[in-house]
């Protein structure tokens, strides 16, 4: 069983490798490079990988491949996030952001190229045409108008006002969530599990996602720039809706240790079901310690 940054290091060293080939000119080369080679935690692809291999997967090239896809679409996001038009960041992986080294036009395009590479590497693969089709469902669904291209447009038009708990919950759900959702699903899509276990996967995977965005939000609170490599203290100062605003800090940490107790029960309702031992996501809980 490999470990989580055993994990990690394939992830980086298949990008490094193979993002480049797949791409036709220099500047455009350089931008989609830039953004994914800044680093980062690598935790969707590194979260489909372990799932797999709990499962009983060989993690070859295609299933990397395949599971790499979603760091492509995953930092994609993180491109546009960051624009003026949207939240209006300088730093993001401890670098300056793409449109402040190559300018608005060429990080869009960067961004564009990435989000369609990432379902180019979903398909360009020797998995089979079945598991193929449905990551390529499973990822348009997440990523898409019902899932963080939502989420992200209800965070824009709810600046300046203050949404419910509710509504912020569904809010997180969709921009933060549904990825995550989709990065255990797809481990379980790779492995070919049966319905109910894909569906304590996704059930895994969303509240995983929704801790994820709660944590994120505390840290903006919290934590300093040169820890996280981006700039903090930023959500109270734009009107941004996040727990810590909502509930205050105290309300937003027990919410967070709420959220990873379901986690945990669904961990090991995992573990029930498919007599795998699903342990191995201790590692991705301990994430919030
Ligand atoms: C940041 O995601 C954006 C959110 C969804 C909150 P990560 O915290 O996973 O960013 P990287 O990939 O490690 O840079
Ligand atoms: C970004 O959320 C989520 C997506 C990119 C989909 P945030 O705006 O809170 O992320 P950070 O704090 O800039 O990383
Ligand atoms: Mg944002
Ligand atoms: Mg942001
Ligand atoms: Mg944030």
């Amino acid at each position: 069983m490999q470990t989580l940054s055993e994990l990690q290091a394939r992830v980086n060293q298949y990008l490094l490798t193979n993002l480049a080939d797949d791409i036709d000119e220099a500047t455009l080369s350089a931008a989609m490079n830039y953004s994914v080679d800044a680093g980062g935690k690598r935790l969707r692809p590194t979260m489909t990988l372990m799932v797999a291999q709990i499962l009983g997967v060989e993690l070859n090239s295609d299933v990397l491949r395949a599971a790499c896809a979603l760091e492509l679409l995953h930092t994609y996001s993180l491109i546009h996030d960051d624009l003026p038009a949207m939240d209006n960041d300088d730093l993001r992986r401890g670098k300056p952001t793409s449109h402040k080294q190559f300018g608005e036009a060429i990080a869009i395009l960067a961004g564009d190229g990435l989000l369609t590479l990432a379902f180019q590497w979903l398909t360009d693969n020797q998995l089979s045409s079945n598991v193929k089709a449905r990551l390529t469902l499973e990822l348009s669904k997440a990523a898409g108008p019902a899932g963080m291209v939502v989420g992200q447009v209800r965070d824009i038009l709810a600046t300046g006002e203050t949404l419910s708990i509710e509504q912020l919950q569904k809010l997180h759900a969709q921009k933060t969530g549904a990825l995550l959702e989709y990065a255990t699903v797809a481990g379980g899509v790779i492995a070919e599990v049966d319905d109910e276990v894909s569906d304590e996967l996704a059930n895994f995977g969303a509240l995983y996602g929704l801790a994820f965005q709660i944590y994120d939000d505390i840290l903006d609170v919290t934590a300093t720039s040169s820890d996280l490599g981006k700039a903090t203290h930023k959500d109270a100062e734009r009107g941004k809706n996040s727990y810590p605003a909502l509930l205050g800090l105290p309300g937003a940490e027990k919410k967070l240790s709420q959220v990873l107790t379901a986690a945990k029960v669904s961990q090991e309702r995992l573990t029930t079901l498919t007599q795998a031992d699903f342990t191995g996501l201790d590692e991705l809980l301990a994430y919030y310690n």
